[in-house]
């Protein structure tokens, strides 16, 4: 993929996210002992995070894909969830893993979390790759966080910005030409 000119600068490159990956995986493992979770992958943009953090772990897992959303376009939430797939599966007394891309105002993740609650899993956990604890306005946290970044726009590794650049290797930084244009 060539970008060239529309990337600031990379955030955190290949080699920085498989090994912080392992780290959490191994994480995940000891807390999975003897289990076999549910990973829910949310489309689209935990996908690549989801895919390396499966095989990352040891613990066997299924996978299930939700698509949920409060975004479109913009670079701002708008605070509300919309799911436009759901799982069909049946989750009451099984241990569920939430993968997710970024947290940033919280709202999808803890609209979500509670949304999923209601079908009484045995236990509901959330990785994520990306936290931006300064911007959090729902009271949600990940209990397992890749890495905590800055309050920027961040691209690639599944992220996007208006669908592009999911296929960047690694997380960067988005030009403002990019988005001011
Ligand atoms: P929240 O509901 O505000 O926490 O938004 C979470 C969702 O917003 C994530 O799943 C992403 O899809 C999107 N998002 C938030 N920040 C970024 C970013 O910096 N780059 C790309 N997508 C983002
Ligand atoms: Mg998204």
């Amino acid at each position: 993929m060539e970008y060239s000119g529309e990337i600031e600068r990379v955030l955190i490159d290949e080699k920085q996210i498989a090994q912080r990956i392992g780290e959490v995986a191994k994480q995940i493992d000891a807390d999975c002992a003897g289990k076999m979770p549910i990973v829910i992958c949310i489309l689209k943009g935990s996908l690549v995070f989801c895919a390396d953090l499966i095989r990352a772990m040891k613990t066997p897992v299924t996978l299930e894909f939700m698509k949920v959303s409060s975004y479109g376009a913009s670079t701002t939430s708008s605070g509300k969830l919309s799911v436009s797939l759901d799982i069909l599966s049946n989750i009451e007394g099984k241990d569920i893993l939430i993968v997710e891309d970024i947290i940033d105002s919280g709202h999808t993740m803890y609209a979500l979390k509670e949304m999923l609650k209601t079908r009484r899993p045995a236990s509901l956990r959330i990785v994520t790759l990306l936290d931006k604890p300064a911007r959090r306005v729902s009271p949600v946290t990940a209990d397992y966080t890749c890495f905590e970044i800055e309050d920027e726009f961040v691209i690639g590794y599944g992220l996007d910005y208006a669908e592009r650049y999911r296929d960047l290797p690694y997380v960067g930084i988005l030009s403002r030409s990019v988005y001011e244009n």
